[in-house]
């Protein structure tokens, strides 16, 4: 069984604001050898897609809110336009999330694959969420990348619907290898990469073997050791675990040769969040860091009747 590091002078902890306590802590104390292990007590907290219960997700202003609310992983999700430009957007289409209906009404159903990166680029991805954050963009993912490092934060990327974009776990790579992301340092402490399809882990993995990878789902226990072969995390649903299965996942060792993570989705209140870390998660994807570390942190300090 994986035993997490124990926390360094935890107390030490308690007269800091939760930005401190929540990021640069985070990141200052983190074990370089274990990507996403932190110094505080309690789980790993992923700002998903950005602080997206705050901003609109997956825009470069998600991800400067959660570097202003402390939190250094981000999460994201890859997609490929027409012309072969990665791009930072979650949806298969752009309807949900951008004005695409009112500037290309006859190009329905909008999808990414069918637009180009310069029609992606004129489109405001921010005025769906609040008129405060009009002329948001969709990212490239070489402007994401270039943001998150220029925050010094931390990247857990997902490469999202693969079976619509062959080929897109290599040019994920060349494109993270070009931004300086496969150096020692990102490969150790700052990128995890995920995705929904087994197949598409599997292929980073061959691809770059060093990488720390995770696959997202709730396999059958039964299952576990055939991942374990390929990735290091399992990143499953929230409503979908038990502490049994969490302490299955552990006790597995994975990939590189350690116990076997597990960073559960979406988990966006407190009491939720108290729950999975009952369960023994070690990290938590959530659109509301902050409310999901102030729940935390306070178990992980023995604080639990404080942290209401
Ligand atoms: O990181 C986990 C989560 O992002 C998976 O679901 O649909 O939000 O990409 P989704
Ligand atoms: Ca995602």
């Amino acid at each position: 069984m994986y035993v997490r590091p124990a926390a360094a002078a935890a107390a030490a902890f308690l007269g800091l604001t939760l930005t401190a306590l929540s990021g640069t802590a985070q990141a200052a104390a983190a074990d370089p050898g274990a990507p996403g292990a932190p110094g505080l007590p309690g789980p790993v907290v992923y700002a998903h897609r950005g602080a997206s219960a705050y901003a609109p997700e997956n825009t470069l202003a998600s991800i400067d809110l959660a570097m202003r609310l402390g939190f250094d992983w981000v999460e994201n999700d890859v997609q490929r336009t027409k012309d072969g430009e990665l791009v930072v957007i979650h949806d298969d289409t752009l309807a949900r999330t951008t004005d695409v209906e009112q500037a290309f009404p006859d190009r329905k159903p909008w999808r990414v694959k069918d637009f180009t990166a310069a029609e992606i680029a004129t489109l405001d991805a921010g005025s769906w969420f609040d008129a405060s954050f009009a002329g948001a963009r969709v990212p490239t993912l070489r402007e994401y990348l270039d943001r998150v490092q220029r925050n010094r934060q931390r990247l857990l990327l997902e490469i999202k619907k693969p079976e619509l974009y062959p080929g897109i776990e290599e040019q994920t790579l060349h494109v993270l290898d070009e931004e300086g992301w496969l150096d020692r340092d990102h490969v150790r402490r700052r990128l995890v990469v995920q995705s929904f399809s087994t197949d598409s882990v599997r292929t980073v993995h061959g691809l770059r073997p060093d990488l720390v990878t995770a696959f997202l789902g709730t396999p059958a226990v039964a299952d576990l050791p055939k991942y374990a072969a390929f990735t290091d995390r399992i990143n499953p649903w929230h409503t979908t675990i038990s502490a049994d299965w969490v302490s299955a996942v552990h006790g597995l060792r994975g990939a590189h040769g350690r116990a076997m993570e597990v960073d559960t989705w979406i988990v966006d209140d407190a009491v939720t969040a108290r729950k999975v870390q009952g369960m023994g998660v070690d990290g938590i994807i959530t659109n509301a860091p902050d409310v999901v570390q102030r729940a935390v942190i306070g178990i992980g300090l023995g604080l639990g009747a404080f942290a209401r």
